[in-house]
């Protein structure tokens, strides 16, 4: 039962140091020269293990193990008076911290045999290898010997082409024409744009010529009434019977041909178809015997004098004359005027 019961790490660290005592005492049985310089019976002597109460420190635990390692390997323990005179010369090498200590340290440090000479050091820098402490003899063979450290190679930075961005391909620039193809394409351009001028020029130039021939063809040739002409035949005197007035050459010729007593005289006679007060063409009333102008009201006698109305003076006359068929020939060239006694002309009737 009492087997049983947990223990304590106190018991648990008692009992250890109690083993260990009883080993280091038997190890104290073993060769003198190397019990003498083994730290654990100092420790054991200074922390006896009957004082079990005592809790060990760290120091002690660490002289203690390497006591007990020391003493299975069979091998010579170093005292603990030596173990701190090793450690720094084996393990730590005093840190030069300024370039000027740099070379009292290294030597001060550095065994003999590893003290860099001059030689190792310039056939490390040709080699490009980190220098190291070397020996003379070794000199030569260092360089080909030491590996420089994997964590010592400063590695390439990486392309710049594999870490640079993706650009977009730049559009491709449309190639010019050089040389004769170029110039040919100019002077294309050329021509198209000056002829295009040109024959917009001309062209305007063209329609101003021909509306300028218009217009002098116009001139030349203006618009002239085609009157018909001033002398004109009405036929046989024996178609003008007396008394009568003759109104079919009124709308082609203008002229009323009359066959009436003048003065006691027979006479046919032409009369202008156009009142003298505002030009209006009067109408022959054959009822009433007389011209009514339907304008202003203006009457006239069969013979052509004016009796009523705002016109100032008699009707006027065509030259009539027997022509030489025999047919009365009326010419409207020549007017005669009663107010200017003009009807006395024979010129101006023809006596029946
Ligand atoms: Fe004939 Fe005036 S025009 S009366």
């Amino acid at each position: 039962m009492a087997e049983n019961k947990k223990m304590s790490t106190a018991e648990i660290l008692a009992a250890a140091r109690a083993a260990k005592a009883a080993k280091s005492e038997a190890v104290e049985a073993a060769p003198p020269a190397d019990v003498t310089d083994t730290p654990a019976p100092k420790a054991a002597a200074s922390k006896p293990a009957g004082a079990a109460g005592a809790r060990p420190s760290v120091a002690e635990i660490m002289a203690l193990a390497r006591a007990k390692k020391e003493a299975e390997q069979g091998g010579s323990p170093a005292t603990p008076a030596d173990q701190p005179a090793a450690k720094p010369a084996a393990a730590k090498a005093p840190v030069a911290k300024t370039p000027a200590d740099k070379p009292a340290v290294a030597k001060a440090a550095a065994p003999k045999s590893l003290t860099r000479d001059t030689a190792s050091i310039l056939a490390a820098a040709r080699t490009g290898t980190k220098p190291g402490p070397v020996s003379k003899a070794d000199a030569p063979a260092r360089p080909a010997a030491v590996a420089t450290p994997a964590s010592t190679v400063v590695k390439a930075p990486p392309a710049k082409l594999s870490s640079a961005p993706v650009l977009p391909p730049k559009p491709v620039k449309p190639v010019a024409k050089k040389g004769a193809d170029a110039e040919q394409d100019r002077r294309g351009f050329l021509e198209m744009a000056l002829g295009s001028f040109m024959a917009t020029g001309f062209t305007a130039l063209s329609m101003t010529g021909g509306l300028f021939g218009l217009g002098l063809a116009r001139f030349m040739f203006p618009n002239v009434l085609a009157e018909p002409p001033s002398r004109f035949k009405v036929g046989f005197r024996e178609g003008f019977p007396s008394g009568k007035v003759e109104t079919k050459y009124v709308a082609q010729y203008g002229v009323w041909v009359v066959n009436s007593d003048v003065g006691g005289q027979q006479q046919i006679y032409a009369l202008k178809t156009v009142c003298t007060h505002l030009g209006c063409t009067p109408n022959w009333l054959e009822a009433e015997q007389k011209f009514k102008c339907p304008c202003h009201g203006s009457g006239f006698y069969k013979d052509g004098v004016n009796f009523e109305g705002p016109a100032p003076r008699p009707l006027e006359r065509y030259a009539i004359r027997i022509a030489d068929d025999g047919q009365l020939e009326i010419d409207k060239g020549r007017t005669y005027h009663e107010e200017l006694g003009q009807w006395a002309d024979p010129e101006s009737y023809i006596t029946v």
